[in-house]
């Protein structure tokens, strides 16, 4: 082991909604790389066996922490400052996802995804940027926030804020702290599920001009290059790691 694949030793990491799916692989691809790692979410079962994967790289932990609650949050920034040390990476990827016609979506469901997709993601932003005095921030968006897509409009619509907050957090924390987005194209997890999707459905997710759905390691490179030496002169940007289903 060195540091050119333990680019990240020494480093602390938090990345919410860890427990599975992208969140995990991120976790996964963090520790691999020499960070310890703490992960947080709203009382999945899946967390305990994450953190067993994330111990067999080094020091982690797992909080039941929901990203929709002030006082969550703030404990939770405190726990990892106390038990593993202030956070140098920190990748705000909690999600949820409700997918309905516009006229049949209540107000209830709207702010229920505004509130953990977005309202989450500035808690969570806003707790690093208190506490970091330098370091990453990475936060999970979809190209849908770009694209749009119907029965989603509150999904594209949250995802769309988490975009517009990361520019505007790159320029306030610039130079020390680095603030970047990640918006993947379709990848097969829980949210996404192919074997529970509709052939229409399933079409239009596949209709990119790499035809496929991405995995969620692609993403975690990226999260983990992003975290790294060489992304030093990035910020500000939305990285699209989706088969090139949108262009910038
Ligand atoms: N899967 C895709 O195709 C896709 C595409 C674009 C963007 N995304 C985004 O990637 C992120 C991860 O999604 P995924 O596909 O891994 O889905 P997933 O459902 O497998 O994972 C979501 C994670 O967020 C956690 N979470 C949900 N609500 C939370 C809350 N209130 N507080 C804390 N944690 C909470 C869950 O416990 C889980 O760990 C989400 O932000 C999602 O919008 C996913």
């Amino acid at each position: 082991m060195n540091e050119y694949n333990r680019p990240l030793a020494g480093k602390v990491a938090l990345v919410t909604g860890g427990s599975r799916g992208i969140g995990r692989g991120i976790a996964l691809a963090l520790a691999k790389a020499g960070a310890k790692v703490a992960i947080c979410h709203p009382g999945d079962e899946r967390a305990a066996q994450t953190l067993a994967e994330l111990q067999q790289y080094g020091e982690a932990l797992e909080r039941c922490a929901d990203v929709t609650s002030e006082a969550a949050m703030v404990a939770l920034f405190d726990q990892v400052c106390t038990l593993l040390g202030t956070p140098d990476i920190v990748v705000s990827n909690a999600g949820i996802l409700h997918e309905a016609p516009l006229v049949e979506t209540s107000a209830a469901d709207f702010d229920r995804v505004l509130d953990v997709n977005l309202r989450g993601c500035f808690l969570v932003n806003r707790e690093a940027a208190r506490r970091m005095k330098s370091g990453r921030i990475i936060n999970i968006a979809s190209d849908l926030a770009l694209l749009g897509r119907e029965r989603m409009t509150a999904y594209c619509a949250s995802k769309g804020g988490v975009i517009s907050l990361t520019r505007s957090l790159a320029r306030e924390l610039a130079p020390h702290i680095l603030v970047n987005a990640i918006a993947p194209g379709s990848i097969d997890t829980d949210m996404t599920s192919v074997d529970s999707m509709s052939p229409e459905a399933l079409a239009k997710d596949l209709a990119t001009p790499l035809a496929r759905f991405g995995t969620v390691e692609e993403i975690a490179a990226t999260a983990r290059f992003l975290a790294g030496p060489e992304a030093g002169f990035i910020t500000g940007q939305c990285f699209g790691v989706n088969g090139g289903s949108v262009m910038y």
